[in-house]
């Protein structure tokens, strides 16, 4: 068998690429590093191919527990490892294309057995072509009406891992659950955030750019409603007008507020979504010091802040639990690593990945940072703390517990208030996907007493 063999460049079918990103995002890569590696390696440049490979990469990741399932019938008493895992994913490509984008069957096993043809044995060709026509005949509907677990149902309806499942029913009940895990999954609403220090949102807002945009409560971000080409082709990305950000976490910047005359922490700041955003509010005055212990996240966080004309930003490579920390600052963003539950629209290969003893172990991670993080903030300073988790541990559990051992920090209400109130704490905001078109995210502000 030698994957090596296809060299003709372009010579392959979508599906074939389509297994391919899937098999590397298997090996730990994302599904948008996958996608990028496996177009470099097949030339690729025509950016409407790469969008079809990309909706079909994603939208089999986002249906895999199903299609594993599907697979897993037709595999009698084996299981899917002993699949060869190029072989598996192309099976999981036709399996989505057959049942759940109703491509004709037929069709979507030809496509399987070309993918295999690519590069592998005529032996591996018979195997494939048996599996995908035994696949054409299951009743995905049969398969929930077999199995009796209730969250395993739901997990199978919502695509959703089962402990996930658990969790959002615990926190939120039956219904509610469904509706966050109906939106969850897809991706959220397009939005772009301004470069203020580079021109104004009037002035953006009528340049030829070519994308239909539609305000926000925020003024410096724009949904996107329509768009001739992908953004980063937009006229203006190349130059840093404008930065392609999710709507909550451009929310977060706000709730801090920062003003010109601020010192600012930045903790967790890597690859500088936000500490940009700071800067632009704050006008390129004042002062921000940056921090992130990954070097090569660092490293664009530093190319960013050129790009985007950032002036006043200090950047530290180091661990913000290990730094001394002696200078205080009026405010300070804890945007912590986190389990990223609320991205899993945008990042579907995520979801497979994340366990619940993970996100307890982050949890921890993220109550040693704030712990840590909150003895520079001045007397009547204030701190902001987001994650993009929907998971109550990494989230209200923290700031409770912070709380509880802190007594000189109270709770302050984050405004501009635009999600809901967080569980059992009225002053901090959830923004969950199905009540706002974006990422799940959790936002609290917490203020040092004088
Ligand atoms: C959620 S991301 C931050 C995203 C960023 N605020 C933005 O808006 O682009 C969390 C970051 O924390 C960094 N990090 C993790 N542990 C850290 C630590 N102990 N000290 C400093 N940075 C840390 C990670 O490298 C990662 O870049």
């Amino acid at each position: 068998m030698n994957r090596e063999w296809v060299s003709i460049k372009n010579a392959v079918n979508r599906e074939f690429i389509a297994a391919e990103s899937l098999e590397l995002i298997g090996s730990g890569l994302s599904a948008r590093q996958a996608i990028k590696k496996v177009a470099e390696k097949f030339a690729i440049s025509d950016w409407k191919t790469h969008s079809a490979v990309h909706a079909l990469v994603f939208e089999t990741l986002r249906a895999r527990n199903v299609l594993d399932r599907i697979i897993k019938e037709v595999l009698n008493n084996k299981s899917l490892k002993d699949l060869n895992p190029f072989m598996l994913n192309v099976l999981r490509v036709a399996t989505y294309q057959m049942h759940i984008q109703n491509v004709p069957a037929a069709l979507a096993t030809n496509e399987a057995v070309v993918s295999i043809g690519q590069n592998m044995e005529e032996k591996d060709k018979q195997l494939i072509n048996a599996l995908a026509r035994r696949i054409e005949k299951i009743q995905p509907s049969t398969i929930i009406e077999n199995t009796s677990d209730r969250y395993d149902v739901l997990a199978l309806e919502y695509f959703m891992p089962k402990w996930l499942v658990k969790h959002l029913i615990e926190v939120w009940g039956e219904a509610r659950a469904k509706s966050i895990m109906s939106n969850l999954g897809k991706p959220p609403k397009r939005t772009i955030r301004v470069n203020t220090l580079k021109i104004s949102p009037d002035t953006f807002l009528e340049m030829d750019h070519r994308m239909q945009l539609e305000k926000t409560p925020l003024l410096d971000v724009f949904n996107v409603v329509k768009t001739e080409v992908p953004l980063p082709r937009v006229k203006g990305y190349k130059e840093s007008l404008f930065f392609i950000q999710d709507f909550a976490s451009t929310l977060v910047s706000h709730v801090l507020k920062p003003s010109p005359e601020d010192d600012v922490l930045d903790a967790c700041a890597a690859p500088g979504g936000k500490t940009t955003h700071i800067a632009q509010l704050m006008q390129n005055r004042g002062r921000i010091v940056a921090i992130d212990i990954r070097r090569r996240r660092a490293l664009e966080l530093h190319k960013k802040l050129k790009l985007f004309t950032v002036k006043n930003t200090s950047l530290i490579i180091a661990d913000a639990n290990m730094l001394p920390l002696k200078a205080t600052f009026d405010k300070i963003l804890l945007d912590p690593p986190c389990t990223g539950s609320g991205t899993i629209g945008s990042r579907p290969e995520n979801k497979w990945r994340l366990t619940k003893r993970y996100t307890k172990w982050i949890s921890k991670l993220q109550i040693k940072l704030l712990n840590h993080v909150s003895k520079a903030v001045k007397l009547g300073g204030t701190l902001v703390y987001s994650t993009c988790s929907i998971i109550k541990n990494e989230n209200e559990d923290i700031i409770e517990k912070f709380l509880q051992n802190h007594p000189d920090f109270y709770l302050e209400r984050t405004e501009p208030f635009l999600g809901e109130p967080a569980i059992n704490m009225p002053e901090a905001q959830r923004l969950l996907p199905d009540k706002i078109n974006c990422e799940g995210f959790f936002i609290a502000k917490i203020r040092k007493k004088h």
